[in-house]
Parts: C-alpha cells; sequence; structure tokens
C-alpha cells in the first residue's frame, strides 16, 4: 500500500476518525480504501487480549495466556537474553492471536517503593530499566509486532495519575526518567509510545508538544506512532499538533469532530493530520505485511519457559548457616496459603487471565517428608490464633519450615498506591512464630516491591521470588532445592524504613503538584550518599556458589570523553556448584563541580561458570557513561577528572577498583565579568597568570606599609586566609581591598584578556 497516496484519499473525516481508536483495542478501518484495521492488546508480561466488550479493566473477557514473570522480576534477572526470550515467547503470542502491537514495556522508574504499579516497572536505575527495556523490545519486534513503550513520562506514582503534575528538573529528567525511553527509542526501535496521564512540567504529556514531538521525533529520531494511554486526553486539537497520533480509546467520535473543526477554521494544520495518519498506517503496514497467525503458540511450552524465567530471576536476599538448599530427605514442614496459591501478578491493565498456576505445594507436597499449613487467612487479614499454632507444630516437628507470605492482592495495583510497606500483621506474625519454633526457617516473599522486615533478624534465609508469573510455584521449588541455583539481582534498593527513601516527603504531592524535589537521587544515588544502611542495597542477590573477582584491568590510563575505554575482570566460581553471577560495573567520578552520585551502575554481565572456572568479562564504556547532563549545554558533558571504575557484587559491595582520567573535549561556554570570582578562574594557570599581578597589588588585611598595624592584620588574617578568602571574591572587589593602586581600567582590560585568552584556549 502507498501510504502517502492512501492518506491523501482520504476525507478529512477519515482521517480524523483514523487518529482514534474503533473501540478499545482495534484501530479504524476505512474500507473504501483497502485501509484494515489492527488491534494492541495489553500485556507486558502475557497477553490480555479482550473481547470486543468495552471492560477495559476486566479480566473475564480476556483469552487463556501464559502468564510470564512481572518486570519486577525480570528486571532482577539482570539478563538482556531473558528479556530478549520472553519478549520473542510474546510476540509469538501476539502473531498466534493477530495483534499488531503489545502495550508495553511499562518503563517507569521506581522513584517510591509505594507506586502501585512497581510491580510492573523494571527499576529505580535508568541504566537497567534501558537494558531490560531493549532486550524485552527486541525480542518482541523480531516476531514482527510492535511494542508501546509507556508511559511516557514522569508517570511514577497512581496517586491521582490522571491529573497529577510531575515538577522535574531538566537534569533530573535526562538522568533518571528519560533514559530507558530514549534507549527504547533509540536502540530498540520502538514502534509505539504510550503517552502517560499525568502532566509533565504543567502541560499534559498527551499534548506536551516538547516531549511528543520536540524530544521523542526531533531529538530521539522517533519513526512510529504515539498513542494515549486510555483515556489520558485533554485537549485533543493541542495533542495532534504536539505529536499524539492516536487517541485510544476514543471519545466516540467527540474529539474527531474537534479535528474537523480546527482544521476547517485553520486553527490546525492538515499537514499534521495527514502525517499522523501516516504513521499510524506505516506501523499497521509494517506488521500487515508479515502478519503470521500460523504462528504456533504453544502454551504447555511457554508454562514451562515461564517457570526456568521465574527461577533465574529470584533474588536470595539472605542465607546463613547453608539452611538453603534443601533436599527431599528433609523433613520439611511448608507453610502459608501462598504455597498452595501463590501471587504471582499484579492487579490493573496487566492481570493475565492464565492457562494455569503452579503453587509450590504441588511439588513439595510429593516430598515423602513435607507437612502443610495454611498459616494464615488471606481474605481477612486478621490474626488466628489456631493457624499460628498449627504452624508452629508443624515447623516444630520439622528439619526446615519454609514459610510463604508477601502481599495480598489488594496491596499492590495499578490504580492507587500502598501507604506503608509492611505485610499484613498476621503474615509477620506467622513469621516470628515460625522462626521461633524452628531455627532453619525459610522465607519466600511474593511481592512487587519492597517490604520492610521487622522480622529479618529472626530467620536465617529469605528469598525474594517476587510477582513471579503462574509456574511461581515450581520455579520456587527448583531454588529451594538447587536445581536452579538462584541467579536475581535486587533492581531496587530496599530501604529500613519507608521514611528513609528520598521522595517520602514529596511523594504523592500536594493536590496535583508533584515535586520531584530529590532530584537525580534516587534509590541507591541517595542512601549511598548519607551513607543510610539499607535492609538490601540494589544490585545484591546471592548464590549457592562463590564468586572471586581478579584481574581489573583498563584500557587505558587517560582518555578523552570521545574514547572508549575497555574494561575487564576475571570472575571465577570459587565454590562447589555451577551458578551465574552478575557483575556490576559501577562508575564514581572523583573530583566534579557538580553533584555526582557516589556511583553508577553503567555496565553489568550475567555470566555462567562451572566450579573452579574463570571467565574474563569484558565492558566497553564511552562518554554517557561518564557524563552528567549539563544544563547550560543542554547536553551530555563530561568534567575533566578522575573517574572510578568499580567492580561490585552490589552497589554497597565494591569488591575491585581501577581509577582512569577522562579529559573533556567540551568547553562550557562562559563570560568572565567584574562579577567572577577568583576561584573560578585561578584554576587555569594562563588566567591566573593575568590576576595574580593585581592580586598581589591588594590585601585584605588594610594598609601593608603601616608598620604596627600590618602587623597585628597579619595575625588576624594569615596569608593562607587571605588565599582562601581571595577564592570566593569577585573581581570587582579588588578596588576595595588595593588601597588605589587598581583602578576599573585595570580590572576591565583584564577582563577583556580573560576572556580572550579563555575563548581561544577554553578551560575544560
Ligand atoms: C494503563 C495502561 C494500559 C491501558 C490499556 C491504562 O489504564 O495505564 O498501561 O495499557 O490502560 O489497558
Amino acid at each position: 500500500m502507498d501510504i502517502h497516496q492512501t492518506v491523501s484519499q482520504m476525507t478529512l473525516e477519515e482521517k480524523a476518525g483514523l487518529l482514534s481508536g474503533l473501540d478499545f483495542w482495534h484501530t479504524k478501518p476505512v474500507e473504501r480504501l483497502g485501509v484494515q484495521s489492527c488491534m494492541v492488546s495489553d500485556g507486558p508480561h502475557g497477553l490480555r487480549k479482550q473481547d470486543e466488550k468495552d471492560d477495559h479493566l476486566g479480566v473475564n473477557d480476556s483469552i487463556r495466556a501464559v502468564c510470564f514473570p512481572a518486570g519486577c522480576a525480570t528486571a532482577a534477572s539482570f539478563d538482556r537474553d531473558l528479556l530478549r526470550t520472553l519478549g520473542e515467547a510474546i510476540g509469538d503470542a501476539c502473531q498466534h492471536e493477530r495483534l499488531s502491537v503489545v502495550l508495553g514495556p511499562a518503563v517507569n522508574i521506581k522513584r517510591s517503593p509505594l507506586c502501585g504499579r512497581n510491580f510492573e516497572y523494571y527499576s529505580e536505575d535508568p541504566y537497567l530499566a534501558a537494558e531490560a527495556a531493549v532486550g524485552f523490545i527486541q525480542g518482541v519486534q523480531s516476531r514482527n509486532v510492535g511494542t508501546s513503550v509507556k508511559h511516557f513520562a514522569g508517570n511514577n506514582q497512581e496517586h491521582r495519575r490522571m491529573s497529577s503534575n510531575s515538577v522535574i528538573d531538566e537534569r533530573t529528567l535526562r538522568e533518571i526518567y528519560l533514559p530507558a525511553f530514549e534507549a527504547a527509542v533509540q536502540r530498540a526501535k520502538a514502534w509505539t509510545v504510550m503517552c502517560s496521564y499525568n502532566r509533565v512540567n504543567g502541560v499534559y504529556a498527551s499534548e506536551n508538544r516538547w516531549l511528543l514531538t520536540d524530544l521523542l521525533r526531533k531529538e530521539w529520531g522517533f519513526d512510529g506512532y504515539v498513542m494515549s494511554d486510555w483515556g489520558a486526553v485533554d485537549d485533543r486539537v493541542d495533542g495532534v499538533a504536539a505529536g499524539l497520533d492516536l487517541e485510544m480509546p476514543s471519545s466516540a467520535g467527540e474529539n474527531d469532530k474537534l479535528i474537523v473543526k480546527a482544521v476547517r477554521e485553520g486553527r490546525l494544520s492538515e499537514e499534521l493530520v495527514d502525517r499522523s495518519c501516516e504513521r499510524i498506517l506505516t506501523v499497521n503496514q509494517r506488521y500487515l505485511a508479515h502478519s503470521a497467525p500460523e504462528t504456533p503458540w504453544d502454551k504447555a511450552a511457554q508454562h514451562t519457559l515461564a517457570r526456568g524465567l521465574a527461577a533465574e530471576c529470584m533474588v536470595l536476599l539472605k542465607n546463613e548457616r547453608g539452611v538453603l538448599p534443601i533436599n527431599m530427605g528433609q523433613k520439611i514442614a511448608v507453610i502459608g496459603k501462598f504455597a498452595k496459591q501463590p501471587r504471582y501478578q499484579g492487579g490493573g491493565s496487566s492481570h493475565i487471565n492464565t492457562t494455569q498456576v503452579t503453587g509450590a505445594w504441588e511439588l513439595l507436597g510429593e516430598w515423602p517428608n513435607a507437612t502443610y499449613a495454611d498459616g494464615y487467612d488471606m481474605e481477612t487479614g486478621g490474626v488466628d490464633e489456631r493457624l499460628l499454632a498449627e504452624a508452629e507444630a508443624a515447623a516444630r516437628g520439622a528439619d526446615v519450615a519454609v514459610v510463604f507470605v508477601g502481599l495480598p492482592d489488594l496491596y499492590e495495583s495499578e490504580g492507587y498506591d500502598r501507604t506503608h510497606l509492611r505485610m499484613p500483621e498476621n503474615q509477620e506474625k506467622l513469621v516470628a512464630r515460625v522462626a521461633a519454633a524452628n531455627p532453619n526457617t525459610v522465607v519466600v516473599l511474593h511481592n512487587g516491591a519492597p517490604l520492610e522486615m521487622p522480622w529479618l533478624g529472626l530467620v536465617p534465609a529469605v528469598l525474594e521470588a517476587y510477582l513471579g508469573g503462574q509456574a511461581v510455584g515450581a520455579a520456587t521449588v527448583d531454588v529451594l532445592c538447587g536445581a536452579t541455583n538462584p541467579c536475581g539481582r535486587l533492581p531496587e534498593s530496599f530501604p529500613l524504613h519507608l521514611e528513609d527513601n528520598p521522595s517520602y516527603p514529596w511523594y504523592g504531592g500536594e493536590k496535583d503538584t508533584v515535586e520531584y524535589r530529590e532530584g537525580i537521587l534516587v534509590g541507591y544515588r541517595w542512601y549511598d550518599q548519607k551513607k543510610m544502611p539499607v535492609l538490601f542495597p540494589f544490585g545484591h542477590g546471592l548464590s549457592y556458589t562463590t564468586f572471586r573477582y581478579g584481574n581489573l584491568r583498563l584500557s587505558a590510563a587517560e582518555i578523552q570523553d570521545t574514547d572508549e575505554l575497555t574494561v575487564s575482570v576475571d570472575v571465577t566460581n570459587a565454590g562447589l556448584v555451577a551458578g551465574k553471577e552478575v557483575v556490576q560495573l559501577y562508575v564514581a567520578d572523583r573530583e566534579s563541580t557538580v553533584l555526582r552520585p557516589v556511583r553508577e551502575l553503567k555496565e553489568f554481565a550475567k555470566v555462567f561458570l562451572t566450579p573452579g572456572e574463570t571467565k574474563t568479562v569484558r565492558f566497553t564504556l564511552c562518554k554517557r557513561a561518564f557524563a552528567y547532563w549539563n544544563i547550560t549545554l543542554h547536553d551530555w558533558h563530561v568534567e575533566t577528572g578522575v573517574f572510578a571504575i568499580q567492580i561490585g557484587r552490589s552497589s554497597r559491595d565494591i569488591v575491585l577498583e581501577e581509577e582512569v582520567r577522562v579529559l573533556s573535549t567540551t568547553a562550557l561556554p562562559e563570560h568572565v565579568t567584574l562579577n567572577s570570582i577568583f576561584m573560578d578562574l585561578m584554576s587555569d594557570p594562563p588566567s591566573a597568570a593575568i590576576l595574580q599581578p593585581l592580586m598581589d597589588k591588594s590585601s585584605l588585611n588594610g594598609d601593608q606599609d603601616d608598620a604596627q598595624g600590618g602587623q597585628a592584620a597579619v595575625e588576624a588574617i594569615s596569608p593562607e586566609m587571605q588565599a582562601a578568602m581571595f577564592g570566593y571574591m569577585p573581581l570587582r572587589a579588588l578596588l576595595s581591598f588595593a588601597g588605589g593602586k587598581i583602578t576599573y581600567e585595570d580590572l576591565s582590560t583584564a577582563v577583556e584578556q580573560l576572556n580572550r585568552i579563555r575563548s581561544v584556549n577554553p578551560p575544560r
């Protein structure tokens, strides 16, 4: 189909119509021109393909599909290949079900552990979120199905999500909240983007020209279509002008009429309407040209895949005295309703009508010496003494007690936020009582976001299973018994207390205004800056084996910021079982004139090692790994200076470190005036050479020729003090301290000279 030609044959009404959905899930057809309708569907960790009924939050109407681990879990894999494999499976299912686009991945940053949708999101770290998004998108799109990276942008809470205004400064947006979208568009070439409900710096995302056109298309080169989140359109005409192509689901024709009217009245260019039509048709055509409904969707095979993926996402948080792994020969008390009915997905638009669900007890129940107790009532949440006593009795007679606890469905969902980080009281009590009855108590957690764990000191082992999808029970058993060696790492910090979280005072906002006052210090960036203890740090996760690091090498001791730096490090499996290690590379800026986090994740790799095996892991770092967003340049900038390249087991467990000096190739624009201060000029030797003679003529001690007074003054202000005080002085102040030996003319000459030499040879 010649899309340009087709659009030129459409009436204005047909074109305006094409810019909103036919119903909740389809784009409109234009039958007389052979334009076909295409279907989109949630996602992203399985299909929520609904029938034609307009119930977008209902789950009963959607087809049976395989529920894979949610974003919180897949990010914990720190495994790009795993995300790609997941994407491929979703892509196959989409092809089978004739879906042109799956609505995901959801890549918003976990600003606070309270956000109700954190279970869908990847990380508090922009680099990890970006890498996860790229893997997933590449996987789906390799099947010739589109993705819709969402929710663009600044959608980091559910509270008042359709009206709130995220007030985020430029640097914070660029460094924290945008990189995952940027990578999704630039590296993974996402076919579509879904704009968020909220406003960003005062303008609804659905009509934010800066976001949808200047940034997305002009700067990042996005060539797909932007759709609105469901019901996110405020002013449709402004939206078209700003770059919002498709309104979803639709306004039953109301907004289409407004588009037609605005074009007729000359308030909206018809060309913009045409362009939006062309973008939608281009993406649809991309799918239609290779639509392959004959693609098999083997749900049983995908269930097995879901099991394998879930096991690789789990994070072993604690394992003292080698309590884990357990084995079939042991007497095991399995405690907690979640062992039979695991919590494996969150609520809202990503909720999947699963093909089957495996609870851990289905497998553990087959073990010769296993017993089971409910432990708590999931419905009431109330403490039930009888259930606790039963659980204690079961635990007391066992070699190991495995307690399945976490957050009930109601605690975490799209549409609202949590208000605290605790588990229900009856579950916390259960852990304490079982731990008192059996020293070998293992806690398995089902939750989509961090918890406070006042009971942590009572138990030797904790396995974070997150929301692991429909095969989570089997996957948990695989990890508990060591069939899979745990290899997940936390994609987020677990704070000791909710109040420790940097966004805590401002999260949720005042009415609709949500100020991101913690700026770039999100998650571990804040905890590290404040040297605060945390429950578990970002990147933490244990294994049943141990890994040794050595031989960290950098390709150069000094580079320019336009060069690449190659980093290599040897990793050895020093234990007795095979396992996967997540090698984490952090960059720490050692000298800086702007606020930089203590360290930031800039690379990672997951490596499989058999016992005794050593592998060399190589990373390549380029400018972005050292850069911060400069608000004068409106660009990435590297300051000349020393950077540490740190290899860590987590953000708090750095095992090796080497330094590299990076030379900036970009000078910051600056203009010396009489108000420039000495400190900013004296560090540059040519500038110092101009200023020194003037400084020699002045003294902060008054008249040096007065012998008596002079001595007293030197005692009051020593030469060292004087040097330090000069630092903060503006050039003009020399007039006050040179006893008439310096004139305005001298100063203007100096300023002129400074501007001349600093523009020819700018300090970097
Ligand atoms: C959610 C989106 C979802 C859409 C369609 C909205 O409420 O925010 O993530 O894709 O509904 O179900």
